[in-house]
Protein backbone atom coordinates (compact mmCIF):
# COMPACT_ATOMS: atom_id res chain seq x y z
CA UNK A 1 0.00 0.00 0.00
CA UNK A 2 1.75 3.36 -0.44
CA UNK A 3 2.36 5.44 2.51
CA UNK A 4 0.00 7.95 1.78
CA UNK A 5 -3.22 6.12 1.89
CA UNK A 6 -2.07 3.96 5.22
CA UNK A 7 -4.17 4.20 8.35
CA UNK A 8 -2.53 5.14 11.31
CA UNK A 9 -3.18 4.19 14.76
CA UNK A 10 -1.27 6.35 17.51
CA UNK A 11 -2.02 4.48 21.48
CA UNK A 12 -1.32 7.09 24.23
CA UNK A 13 -2.77 9.76 21.47
CA UNK A 14 -3.92 12.21 25.12
CA UNK A 15 -0.69 12.25 26.59
CA UNK A 16 2.01 14.55 26.10
CA UNK A 17 4.54 12.65 23.24
CA UNK A 18 1.00 11.41 21.70
CA UNK A 19 -0.99 14.26 20.98
CA UNK A 20 2.13 16.27 19.53
CA UNK A 21 2.45 13.15 16.91
CA UNK A 22 -1.38 13.37 16.45
CA UNK A 23 -1.14 17.28 15.38
CA UNK A 24 1.91 16.92 13.34
CA UNK A 25 0.06 13.88 11.43
CA UNK A 26 -2.85 16.17 10.81
CA UNK A 27 -0.80 19.29 10.05
CA UNK A 28 1.86 17.70 7.51
CA UNK A 29 -0.14 14.55 6.66
CA UNK A 30 -3.91 15.88 6.07
CA UNK A 31 -4.36 13.21 3.64
CA UNK A 32 -3.41 10.38 6.05
CA UNK A 33 -6.24 8.90 8.00
CA UNK A 34 -5.24 8.93 12.16
CA UNK A 35 -6.69 6.85 14.33
CA UNK A 36 -6.25 8.37 18.08
CA UNK A 37 -6.67 5.35 20.26
CA UNK A 38 -7.45 6.96 23.51
CA UNK A 39 -8.41 5.16 27.19
CA UNK A 40 -10.82 8.41 28.04
CA UNK A 41 -13.00 9.58 24.70
CA UNK A 42 -13.89 12.96 26.25
CA UNK A 43 -10.25 13.82 27.01
CA UNK A 44 -9.85 13.13 22.96
CA UNK A 45 -12.36 15.86 22.15
CA UNK A 46 -9.68 18.42 20.46
CA UNK A 47 -7.77 15.66 18.87
CA UNK A 48 -11.40 14.73 17.22
CA UNK A 49 -11.72 18.33 16.25
CA UNK A 50 -8.69 17.98 14.26
CA UNK A 51 -9.60 15.58 12.15
CA UNK A 52 -8.70 12.66 14.10
CA UNK A 53 -10.88 9.57 14.30
CA UNK A 54 -11.29 8.55 18.18
CA UNK A 55 -11.40 5.02 19.57
CA UNK A 56 -11.46 4.13 23.11
CA UNK A 57 -8.49 1.76 23.78
CA UNK A 58 -7.22 0.77 27.09
CA UNK A 59 -4.38 -1.44 27.65
CA UNK A 60 -6.05 -3.15 30.74
CA UNK A 61 -9.34 -3.59 29.00
CA UNK A 62 -8.14 -6.50 26.46
CA UNK A 63 -11.39 -5.96 25.41
CA UNK A 64 -11.44 -2.60 23.90
CA UNK A 65 -8.14 -3.50 22.22
CA UNK A 66 -8.76 -5.56 18.92
CA UNK A 67 -11.67 -3.60 17.79
CA UNK A 68 -10.18 -0.50 17.88
CA UNK A 69 -7.24 -1.91 15.43
CA UNK A 70 -9.45 -3.03 13.01
CA UNK A 71 -8.32 -1.14 9.38
CA UNK A 72 -5.46 -0.06 11.04
CA UNK A 73 -2.16 -0.59 8.63
CA UNK A 74 0.23 0.74 11.25
CA UNK A 75 -0.37 1.18 15.01
CA UNK A 76 2.57 3.69 16.84
CA UNK A 77 2.43 1.96 20.63
CA UNK A 78 3.93 4.70 22.75
CA UNK A 79 4.54 2.53 25.83
CA UNK A 80 2.45 3.25 29.07
CA UNK A 81 2.99 5.43 31.95
CA UNK A 82 1.91 2.57 34.44
CA UNK A 83 5.79 1.37 35.73
CA UNK A 84 5.60 -1.73 36.62
CA UNK A 85 2.49 -2.86 34.63
CA UNK A 86 3.48 -2.14 31.23
CA UNK A 87 5.08 -5.90 30.38
CA UNK A 88 1.59 -6.98 30.94
CA UNK A 89 -0.60 -3.89 29.52
CA UNK A 90 1.92 -3.87 26.00
CA UNK A 91 1.57 -7.77 25.58
CA UNK A 92 -2.05 -7.47 25.40
CA UNK A 93 -1.69 -4.57 22.75
CA UNK A 94 0.93 -6.57 20.67
CA UNK A 95 -1.30 -9.32 20.72
CA UNK A 96 -4.51 -7.50 19.79
CA UNK A 97 -2.49 -6.03 16.76
CA UNK A 98 -1.35 -9.74 15.51
CA UNK A 99 -5.27 -10.52 15.66
CA UNK A 100 -6.24 -7.39 14.08
CA UNK A 101 -4.01 -7.81 11.05
CA UNK A 102 -1.89 -4.81 11.79
CA UNK A 103 0.70 -4.54 9.20
CA UNK A 104 3.78 -2.39 11.16
CA UNK A 105 3.82 -1.85 14.85
CA UNK A 106 6.01 1.19 16.24
CA UNK A 107 7.28 0.50 19.65
CA UNK A 108 8.42 3.74 21.52
CA UNK A 109 11.42 1.67 23.58
CA UNK A 110 14.72 3.52 25.37
CA UNK A 111 17.92 4.19 24.39
CA UNK A 112 20.04 1.43 23.71
CA UNK A 113 17.49 -0.93 25.09
CA UNK A 114 19.42 -4.59 24.89
CA UNK A 115 22.52 -3.26 26.71
CA UNK A 116 21.42 -0.58 28.81
CA UNK A 117 21.47 -0.23 32.88
CA UNK A 118 19.22 1.82 33.15
CA UNK A 119 16.85 0.12 35.50
CA UNK A 120 13.82 1.60 33.69
CA UNK A 121 14.79 -0.11 30.50
CA UNK A 122 13.55 -3.84 31.85
CA UNK A 123 10.04 -3.69 30.75
CA UNK A 124 10.97 -2.30 27.18
CA UNK A 125 13.43 -4.74 26.72
CA UNK A 126 10.66 -7.09 27.48
CA UNK A 127 8.34 -5.45 25.16
CA UNK A 128 11.05 -5.59 22.38
CA UNK A 129 10.72 -9.28 23.01
CA UNK A 130 7.30 -9.60 23.29
CA UNK A 131 7.43 -8.77 19.73
CA UNK A 132 9.49 -10.92 18.23
CA UNK A 133 7.63 -13.42 20.00
CA UNK A 134 4.46 -12.60 18.93
CA UNK A 135 5.84 -12.16 15.16
CA UNK A 136 4.08 -8.90 14.20
CA UNK A 137 6.47 -6.56 11.69
CA UNK A 138 7.67 -4.01 13.92
CA UNK A 139 10.09 -0.68 14.01
CA UNK A 140 11.85 0.05 17.38
CA UNK A 141 12.19 3.86 18.37
CA UNK A 142 14.36 3.68 21.60
CA UNK A 143 13.86 7.13 22.64
CA UNK A 144 16.51 8.71 24.89
CA UNK A 145 15.99 11.13 27.67
CA UNK A 146 13.46 14.23 27.35
CA UNK A 147 14.80 17.58 27.82
CA UNK A 148 11.56 18.10 29.73
CA UNK A 149 12.01 15.69 32.45
CA UNK A 150 14.90 18.21 34.20
CA UNK A 151 12.95 21.35 33.53
CA UNK A 152 11.17 21.15 36.99
CA UNK A 153 14.56 20.54 38.55
CA UNK A 154 16.26 23.21 36.84
CA UNK A 155 13.42 25.48 38.03
CA UNK A 156 13.94 24.38 41.82
CA UNK A 157 17.25 24.71 41.31
CA UNK A 158 17.10 28.55 40.48
CA UNK A 159 15.04 28.83 43.17
CA UNK A 160 17.38 27.71 45.83
CA UNK A 161 20.63 28.20 44.23
CA UNK A 162 21.95 24.49 44.03
CA UNK A 163 21.00 21.71 41.61
CA UNK A 164 21.92 18.17 43.19
CA UNK A 165 22.41 15.31 41.37
CA UNK A 166 24.57 12.07 41.58
CA UNK A 167 25.01 12.02 37.54
CA UNK A 168 28.98 13.24 38.16
CA UNK A 169 30.08 13.92 34.87
CA UNK A 170 27.46 11.84 32.80
CA UNK A 171 27.20 13.56 28.97
CA UNK A 172 23.00 13.50 28.52
CA UNK A 173 21.91 13.66 25.17
CA UNK A 174 18.55 14.74 25.28
CA UNK A 175 16.35 16.39 22.71
CA UNK A 176 12.47 17.67 23.23
CA UNK A 177 9.34 15.70 22.88
CA UNK A 178 8.97 17.67 20.19
CA UNK A 179 11.58 16.51 17.93
CA UNK A 180 11.07 12.38 18.92
CA UNK A 181 6.96 12.98 18.28
CA UNK A 182 8.62 14.64 14.23
CA UNK A 183 10.88 11.40 13.91
CA UNK A 184 8.10 8.55 14.70
CA UNK A 185 6.27 10.95 12.31
CA UNK A 186 9.02 10.29 10.07
CA UNK A 187 9.29 6.58 10.72
CA UNK A 188 5.40 6.37 10.39
CA UNK A 189 5.09 8.36 6.68
CA UNK A 190 8.37 7.00 5.38
CA UNK A 191 7.52 5.00 2.15
CA UNK A 192 10.51 2.68 3.06
CA UNK A 193 9.81 -0.29 4.43
CA UNK A 194 10.83 0.30 7.94
CA UNK A 195 10.07 -3.44 9.11
CA UNK A 196 13.05 -4.99 11.62
CA UNK A 197 14.82 -1.14 11.83
CA UNK A 198 15.92 0.01 15.20
CA UNK A 199 16.80 3.22 15.75
CA UNK A 200 18.71 4.63 18.42
CA UNK A 201 17.42 8.35 18.88
CA UNK A 202 18.64 11.14 21.31
CA UNK A 203 19.75 14.67 21.21
CA UNK A 204 21.84 16.68 18.56
CA UNK A 205 24.11 17.99 21.37
CA UNK A 206 24.74 16.63 25.13
CA UNK A 207 25.32 18.28 28.57
CA UNK A 208 26.17 17.49 32.25
CA UNK A 209 24.90 19.08 35.55
CA UNK A 210 27.71 21.22 35.88
CA UNK A 211 26.26 22.65 32.43
CA UNK A 212 22.93 22.47 32.92
CA UNK A 213 23.76 24.94 36.41
CA UNK A 214 25.79 27.17 34.31
CA UNK A 215 23.42 27.70 31.81
CA UNK A 216 20.69 28.38 34.56
CA UNK A 217 22.86 30.74 36.17
CA UNK A 218 23.24 32.30 32.88
CA UNK A 219 19.55 32.81 32.12
CA UNK A 220 18.27 33.29 35.27
CA UNK A 221 20.86 35.69 36.32
CA UNK A 222 21.20 34.10 40.02
CA UNK A 223 23.76 31.77 41.12
CA UNK A 224 23.50 27.94 40.54
CA UNK A 225 25.65 26.03 41.59
CA UNK A 226 25.66 21.84 40.91
CA UNK A 227 26.30 19.65 44.06
CA UNK A 228 27.37 16.19 43.71
CA UNK A 229 26.30 13.55 46.13
CA UNK A 230 26.53 9.51 46.26
CA UNK A 231 23.34 8.15 44.86
CA UNK A 232 22.27 7.24 48.31
CA UNK A 233 22.62 11.27 50.24
CA UNK A 234 20.77 12.55 46.64
CA UNK A 235 17.75 10.14 46.92
CA UNK A 236 17.47 10.97 50.78
CA UNK A 237 17.78 14.82 49.82
CA UNK A 238 14.74 14.68 47.53
CA UNK A 239 12.43 12.31 49.75
CA UNK A 240 13.55 15.15 52.58
CA UNK A 241 11.92 17.82 50.27
CA UNK A 242 9.01 16.02 49.84
CA UNK A 243 9.59 13.98 46.89
CA UNK A 244 7.78 10.60 46.97
CA UNK A 245 10.00 7.97 47.91
CA UNK A 246 9.17 5.81 44.73
CA UNK A 247 9.82 8.97 42.21
CA UNK A 248 12.80 9.76 44.14
CA UNK A 249 13.99 6.33 43.51
CA UNK A 250 13.37 6.77 39.48
CA UNK A 251 15.02 10.24 39.57
CA UNK A 252 18.26 8.98 41.51
CA UNK A 253 18.66 6.03 39.02
CA UNK A 254 18.42 8.42 36.24
CA UNK A 255 21.08 10.37 37.26
CA UNK A 256 22.82 6.95 37.66
CA UNK A 257 22.30 5.88 34.71
CA UNK A 258 23.93 9.33 33.00
CA UNK A 259 26.83 8.70 35.25
CA UNK A 260 27.35 5.69 33.91
CA UNK A 261 26.85 6.96 30.17
CA UNK A 262 23.12 5.35 29.37
CA UNK A 263 21.72 8.68 28.64
CA UNK A 264 24.64 9.81 26.10
CA UNK A 265 24.46 8.86 22.35
CA UNK A 266 26.21 10.86 19.46
CA UNK A 267 24.70 9.01 16.23
CA UNK A 268 22.78 11.71 15.66
CA UNK A 269 20.24 9.52 14.21
CA UNK A 270 16.86 11.65 14.98
CA UNK A 271 19.04 14.61 13.37
CA UNK A 272 19.24 12.67 10.11
CA UNK A 273 15.61 11.64 10.47
CA UNK A 274 14.18 14.81 11.66
CA UNK A 275 16.37 16.52 8.62
CA UNK A 276 17.95 19.08 10.95
CA UNK A 277 19.89 19.67 14.71
CA UNK A 278 17.15 18.79 17.40
CA UNK A 279 16.56 22.08 19.55
CA UNK A 280 19.09 21.98 22.05
CA UNK A 281 18.97 22.23 26.08
CA UNK A 282 19.58 25.50 26.70
CA UNK A 283 16.71 26.82 23.87
CA UNK A 284 14.19 24.93 25.80
CA UNK A 285 15.66 26.10 29.32
CA UNK A 286 15.32 29.95 27.28
CA UNK A 287 11.72 28.91 27.00
CA UNK A 288 10.63 28.06 30.23
CA UNK A 289 12.74 29.07 32.71
CA UNK A 290 11.26 31.90 35.50
CA UNK A 291 14.03 34.14 36.49
N1 LIG B 1 12.25 9.14 27.35
C1 LIG B 1 11.78 9.90 28.32
O1 LIG B 1 12.44 10.83 28.82
C2 LIG B 1 10.40 9.67 28.85
C3 LIG B 1 9.86 10.56 29.79
C4 LIG B 1 8.55 10.35 30.23
C5 LIG B 1 7.85 9.26 29.74
N2 LIG B 1 8.40 8.40 28.84
C6 LIG B 1 7.66 7.25 28.26
O2 LIG B 1 7.07 7.74 27.05
C7 LIG B 1 5.65 7.61 27.12
C8 LIG B 1 5.01 8.83 26.51
O3 LIG B 1 5.44 9.96 27.24
P1 LIG B 1 4.41 11.11 27.60
O4 LIG B 1 5.21 12.20 28.14
O5 LIG B 1 3.50 11.34 26.46
O6 LIG B 1 3.58 10.42 28.78
P2 LIG B 1 2.14 10.86 29.32
O7 LIG B 1 1.89 12.29 29.04
O8 LIG B 1 2.09 10.38 30.73
O9 LIG B 1 1.13 10.01 28.42
C9 LIG B 1 0.91 8.65 28.60
C10 LIG B 1 -0.27 8.25 27.77
O10 LIG B 1 -0.53 6.86 28.00
C11 LIG B 1 -1.93 6.73 28.20
N3 LIG B 1 -2.24 5.57 29.02
C12 LIG B 1 -1.83 5.32 30.28
N4 LIG B 1 -2.37 4.17 30.71
C13 LIG B 1 -3.16 3.72 29.70
C14 LIG B 1 -4.00 2.61 29.56
N5 LIG B 1 -4.19 1.72 30.56
N6 LIG B 1 -4.64 2.42 28.39
C15 LIG B 1 -4.49 3.31 27.38
N7 LIG B 1 -3.72 4.40 27.45
C16 LIG B 1 -3.06 4.60 28.61
C17 LIG B 1 -2.34 8.00 28.91
O11 LIG B 1 -3.75 8.15 28.83
P3 LIG B 1 -4.51 9.34 29.63
O12 LIG B 1 -4.28 10.57 28.79
O13 LIG B 1 -5.92 8.90 29.64
O14 LIG B 1 -3.89 9.44 30.98
C18 LIG B 1 -1.56 9.02 28.11
O15 LIG B 1 -2.27 9.31 26.93
C19 LIG B 1 5.34 7.45 28.61
O16 LIG B 1 4.15 6.73 28.79
C20 LIG B 1 6.56 6.71 29.11
O17 LIG B 1 6.47 5.31 28.84
C21 LIG B 1 9.66 8.60 28.37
Amino acid sequence: MAAGQAVIGVSGATGQLGEMIVRTLRAQYPDIPVVALVRDLAKGAPLAAIGAELRHFDYDEPGTLAPALAGIDKLLLISGNAVGERERQHRAVIEAAKEAGVGLIAYTSVLRASETSLPIAAEHKATEAILKEVGVPHVLLRHGWYCENYLFRIQAAVDHGTLPTCAGDGLISAAPRADFAQGAVAVLTSREDQAGKVYELAGSTSFTFDDLAAEATRLSGRPVTCVQLSKPAFEAALVEIGTPPFVAALIAKSDMGACDGGLFDESRTLEKLIGRPTTPMSEVMAHTLRP
